[in-house]
């Protein structure tokens, strides 16, 4: 290996939204002449080759089977594979990877050409900081959250048992945030966020976990940005006593888009060509990632919303999991009834879409993959948070002024379809909107400052150089 490059180990979470993150950065690094060894599962890594057929030949798929676990599907090997109430028994098939990995350790460290210098882990990884140090290789969390979003989470000390003891407490901002900040969840989602410090299957929570990588990790690295998230970088870094860097938001690269235009079914209605057909910035896009779902009454709230609003819409639509194919999910007669103003279809070239003159705002569950897409284009958006750091993702947004949240019922999480609408139409067309629509255009600029991104990188490496040196 030459003299100044470096190999480093790869490890996302089985998550395309922490797989696809961990992917761009591994792109990023072995554009830098830096080799990768990206470890995942079979099925897992076949799909991200689909997804990105002309990889860089410094990055390596480690491809390690996952070991079958009871009441885990065969074929599972990522969160979208299994509803939500079954990711307890992914995270215990994930935990058994700890012996294979520690075997590819074993063999990659006898070698001083293969040997990794660095390790690039996900929070999930409670067990990878021990076999790394009996190796001597260095570890480095990555988180997909954002800063705010692990800020709110706390440090090592309150993450195993904090000050926080009920439910309400999680929907104010925590006692270290030292400036104004909205923030914090509401009651309904809360509810769900306290689903981190369950047990479950795998006999440790994700609160746990976390701490662990955060605590073994010679600095902590975030999918974040010093434009947007400064002064909550430095607060992380005080609350962790360790460094935080943040490595840009990665966004995505022409890459994928181009094998999402080839992989269009043929027969499905064209898209694109319904856009070319719309007035400028007329449609609102709706899409909730693949992960996160609504209940069925919800979705008829939302889509009789959209009916009242008369507002342009082009919905990707998505059956909740577990959700027999032939149940009837949008209310009867909605796709007659709007046939004029939007369609609803399965899939769409979302970056394509993102980019197309037609489209003005979007509904987003606000996974931040989707925020950083959409701010390639910096259209306004429509906030409908579904799980675990969508609501904080959510109020980070809304202070900044250029989206707007559906109100909803505190206790339940409900909405209703008067409020849909309304909130729809100031995006989308009123007066009141204008200056939403303007702060989301010259957000764009912040995320689509590549240069910006290209110096994140840099001063990433610099860094794992540095550790190298010392080590
Ligand atoms: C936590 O919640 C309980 C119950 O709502 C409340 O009495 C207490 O003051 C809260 N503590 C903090 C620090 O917010
Ligand atoms: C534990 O199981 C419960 C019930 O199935 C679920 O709501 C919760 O999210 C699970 N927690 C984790 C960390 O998987
Ligand atoms: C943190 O790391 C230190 C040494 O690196 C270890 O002794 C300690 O047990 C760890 N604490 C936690 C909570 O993982």
């Amino acid at each position: 290996m030459s003299g100044d490059s470096l190999h480093i180990l790869v490890f996302p979470w089985l998550a395309f939204g922490h797989m696809l993150p961990f992917l761009e950065l591994s792109k990023s690094l072995a554009k830098r002449g830096h080799r990768i060894t990206y470890i995942s599962t079979p099925r897992n890594i076949q799909r991200l080759r689909q997804f990105q057929p002309n990889l860089s030949p410094l990055i390596h798929f480690l491809s390690i089977p996952l070991p079958s676990v009871e009441h885990l599907p065969e074929t599972a090997e990522s969160t979208r594979d299994v509803p939500s109430e079954k990711v307890q028994y992914l995270k215990k098939a994930f935990d058994g990877l700890e012996a294979p990995v520690s075997a590819f350790f074993k063999s990659a460290c006898a070698d001083k050409s293969s040997r990794p210098d660095w390790v690039i882990m996900d929070f999930a990884h409670h067990w990878v900081p021990k076999i790394a140090e009996e190796y001597h290789v260095p570890c480095t969390f990555f988180s997909v959250l954002i800063s705010p979003s692990l800020v709110f989470m706390g440090p090592c000390s309150e993450l195993l048992g904090g000050y926080r003891t009920s439910v309400e407490n999680f929907t104010v901002p925590p006692k270290w945030v030292p400036f104004p900040s909205n923030v914090a969840y509401r009651l309904h989602e809360a509810r769900g966020f306290l689903g981190v410090f369950d047990r479950n299957a795998s006999g440790i929570t994700d609160i746990e976990r976390l701490a662990s990588v955060v605590n073994a990790s010679k600095f902590v690295c975030s999918r974040s940005c010093h434009n947007l998230e400064s002064k909550w970088l430095s607060l992380l870094s005080k609350l962790y006593e360790k460094e935080v860097m943040p490595i840009g938001y990665l966004p995505p690269s022409i890459d994928k888009s181009q094998s999402e235009k080839s992989s269009k079914a043929a027969g499905e209605l064209d898209v694109m060509d319904w856009l070319d057909q719309q007035p400028v910035e007329s449609v609102l896009y709706i899409a909730f990632g693949s992960e996160a779902c609504l209940s069925i009454e919800l979705i008829h709230e939302l889509a009789l919303g959209i009916e009242v609003s008369k507002v342009r819409f082009l919905w990707a639509f998505r059956k909740p999991k577990g959700i027999s194919d032939d149940t009837r999910i949008l209310p009867e007669g909605f796709e007659e009834r709007t046939r004029d103003i939007g369609i609803v279809t399965a899939w769409v070239p979302q970056m394509k879409v993102l980019a197309h003159a037609s489209v003005g705002g979007f509904l987003t569950h606000c996974g931040w993959s989707s925020i950083v897409e959409n701010f390639q284009f910096g259209h306004p958006l429509v906030l409908l948070p579904i799980f675990i750091d969508q609501g904080l993702n959510a109020r980070m947004l809304e202070d900044k002024n250029i989206a707007v949240a559906i109100p909803r019922d505190e206790e339940t999480g409900d909405f209703s379809r008067e409020d849909v609408a309304k909130v729809f139409r100031i995006v989308m067309e009123e007066e009141k909107g204008k200056e939403i629509r303007h702060n989301a255009k010259l957000l764009k600029k912040v995320f689509m400052d590549l240069a910006s991104y290209e110096n994140h990188i840099d001063e990433f490496v610099e860094k794992l150089k540095k550790f190298k040196l010392d080590v």
